[in-house]
């Protein structure tokens, strides 16, 4: 009988631990964490990301501000916005919603953004420091799946991680974080994509499923080693007239047969998801700890 990995649970106790803190500051007199969220144009999914972030902001204390920008905002307008919070002091935390619309580059943007405040972990130095082992703001999606299987106590050392899906997002980031020689890591890691010309070679050997691939159920029970644990990062919208917005949520896994063969496994919606927001309420936090140089952590 599978465990299901309550990631709602999970991400409720990390922000009332933020919480906790944020309360000690304001208590102390001190100023709080500040996140900055820039959204450019009307992506509906965008919108309600970027308003579930500052949401869970304002909810633990943090000061949060959402800038909504027009399409036809121009490259340089949005770069001067981010330098604008690049050197406002009340902001240790800058986020621009991805995607950007065509006639902006994702890469200057997101050069834009001081390292010191890169709380979703896309900037260059926080990924090549990710990958050569330094402590950095990890992605906010990848560090909330390892840290659901720590605090599952999902041993990773030694064990055969397989990642589906190589984005810069999700499954790059996830796959050198687990390969780091250190606790909570230390596996081994094999990344597959939609080029393999069969997919469940691999997936068929993990002992630690990772699936971002975004495909509605693609993972099949054939395509996974009984005992397995299955790490669903899939957010994928299928119509169904019995839900009253006519769609339903599903992941990348087919979650009813799958979960019969696993150890652990993470529902859709209720697992990773609600920890991508934990994560960047607490790379937030590291990120002033870091700036104001406060020592409580
Ligand atoms: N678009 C989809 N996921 C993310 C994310 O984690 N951060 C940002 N900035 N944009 C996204």
């Amino acid at each position: 009988m599978a465990v299901l990995i309550d990631g709602k649970k999970i991400a409720a106790e990390i922000r009332k631990e933020l919480k906790g803190k944020v309360d000690w500051l304001k208590s102390m007199g001190l100023k709080v964490p500040g996140l900055a969220a820039i959204l450019v144009g009307n992506n509906s999914a965008s919108q309600v990301y970027v308003s579930s972030k500052s949401k869970a902001c304002a909810e633990i204390g943090f000061l949060s501000k959402v800038e909504n920008l027009p399409a036809n905002t121009t490259q340089n307008e949005l770069i001067e916005l981010v330098e604008k919070y690049n050197a406002d002091n009340d902001y240790h935390g800058i986020l621009v919603q991805l995607p950007l619309p065509s006639h902006i580059s994702e890469e200057k943007i997101i050069e834009s953004i001081s390292p010191s405040k890169d709380v979703d972990g896309f900037h260059p130095t926080s990924v090549g420091n990710l990958v050569i082992g330094r402590e950095t703001f990890y992605p906010c999606t990848p560090n909330g799946i390892v840290e659901l299987l720590k605090r599952y106590k999902i041993e990773t050392n030694g064990k055969h991680v397989v990642v589906v899906g190589r984005s810069n997002i999700v499954g790059k980031p996830v796959a050198n974080m687990l390969l780091q020689k250190k606790a909570g890591a230390n596996a081994v890691v094999t990344v597959c994509h939609s080029a393999a010309k069969d997919l469940s070679l691999f997936t068929k050997e993990a002992d630690i499923l990772v699936v971002a691939i975004g495909k509605a159920n693609f993972i099949t029970a054939d395509m996974v080693k009984e005992g397995a644990a299955v790490v669903d990062v899939g957010i994928n919208r299928i119509e169904d007239s019995s839900f009253p917005k006519g769609y339903k949520i599903v992941g990348d896994v087919d979650f009813e047969n799958v979960q019969k063969k696993t150890s652990f496994i993470t529902p859709v919606p209720g697992g990773v998801g609600p920890m991508t927001i934990a994560m960047l309420l607490q790379n937030t936090f590291l990120a002033y700890i870091k700036i104001t140089n406060q020592k409580l952590a």
